[in-house]
């Protein structure tokens, strides 16, 4: 099977008083054709900016180093003009609000076909007849009748339609979507979420969510993330049924569904290290009821799928 993306020891940092600090500390992930993969962590965990480098996007003041490779292509050394050949064709995202990446002064059809015409060679009959396809792929109503449409003309929930159709577009292997139905109401929310699991065609996705129960709900396979390093990761029935790192039993326990006997919100205590600060050892040592000496001493490496030094072991309850 052909990998969508291959990130190798993916770091982003930001200049400090104190120098470089990484908020993406090296990253290792492998998403493979087809597959569905989570990204799951509290705020400021770093996943926005690792799905933001992933397409060479990051502020300017950010430094990415590491490997990003699609299609042979390493996207952080490749030039401006081959990352941007591949962007929007091999690889796309889709934001949280799409108002702020779609342009608000041109209609729904000419902001797809100019994505069609830019990277294949469709002529403007074929690229118009593509339009209606992918608009009717994600599922927007009467689609011949939004073309003339600009975007604040649309509901919230149609607007999100339009940004995944540009980003699906050109065929990509991957989509990346950053909290793609944060901003959306509930119902609105299961009707996108139902097109991420099942209308993607042969794209991979990458969902990014500070959300358990929308990963869970959308992905085969779910990667957590916390200050910068993935904690743990599993096909998404192994995580929810027998988490091992106590951060993922953390985010289990703050989700009224996932466990009855709590009705209430149950959040991990504390906050993740700030950017600036220094940490020794585990980086969730100050949150975790297991810490001990041993994770004040050193940095626990992630093997088998975890970084912990004292993994849980068993069901959840
Ligand atoms: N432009 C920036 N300059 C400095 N630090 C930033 C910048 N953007 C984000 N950060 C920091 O990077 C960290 C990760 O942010 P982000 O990737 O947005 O997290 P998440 O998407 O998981 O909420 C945070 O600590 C945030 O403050
Ligand atoms: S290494 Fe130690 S402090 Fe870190 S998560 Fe595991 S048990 Fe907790
Ligand atoms: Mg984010």
């Amino acid at each position: 099977m052909i990998n969508a993306v291959e990130v190798k020891n993916l770091k982003v940092s930001f200049p400090t008083p104190a120098g470089y600090s990484a908020v993406v500390r090296g990253i290792n992930l492998t998403i493979k054709a087809g597959e569905r993969v989570a990204i799951v962590g509290e705020s400021g965990s770093g996943k926005t900016m690792l799905g933001l480098s992933m397409l060479g996007i990051q502020p300017t003041s950010a430094k990415v180093e590491g490997e990003v490779l699609i299609n042979g292509v390493d996207m952080v050394s490749a030039p401006d003009s081959v990352a941007r050949k591949l962007r929007g064709k091999d690889i796309s995202m889709v934001f949280q609000e799409p108002l702020t990446s779609l342009n608000p002064v041109r209609t729904v059809s000419s902001q797809l076909s100019e994505s069609v015409t830019r990277h294949t060679n469709l002529n403007k009959k074929d690229a118009a007849a593509k339009v209606l396809e992918v608009l009717t792929a994600v599922g927007i109503p009467s689609p011949a009748e939004r073309l003339k449409a600009y975007p604040h003309q649309l509901s919230g929930g149609l607007r999100q339609r339009v940004m995944i159709a540009l980003a699906l577009i050109n065929n990509p292997q991957l989509v990346v979507a950053d909290e793609p139905t944060t901003a959306l109401d509930a119902t609105i929310q299961a009707q996108i979420l139902d097109l991420l699991r099942s209308g993607m065609g042969d794209a991979s996705l990458m969902l990014i969510t500070h959300d358990l129960a929308v990963a869970a709900d959308v992905c085969n396979r779910i990667v957590v993330m916390y200050a910068g390093n993935i904690v743990e990761q599993g096909p998404v029935a192994e995580i929810l049924s027998t988490p091992k790192h106590p951060y993922t039993r953390g985010l289990l326990a703050a989700i009224p569904r996932f466990d009855p006997a709590r009705p209430a919100l149950n959040p991990i205590p504390g906050s993740p290290p700030q950017i600036t600060e220094i940490v020794s050892g585990c980086r969730f040592a100050s949150r975790c009821n297991y810490a001990d000496h041993v994770c004040q001493a050193a940095e626990p490496a992630f093997e088998n799928n975890v970084a912990c030094f004292h993994p849980v072991i068993g069901a959840t309850r």
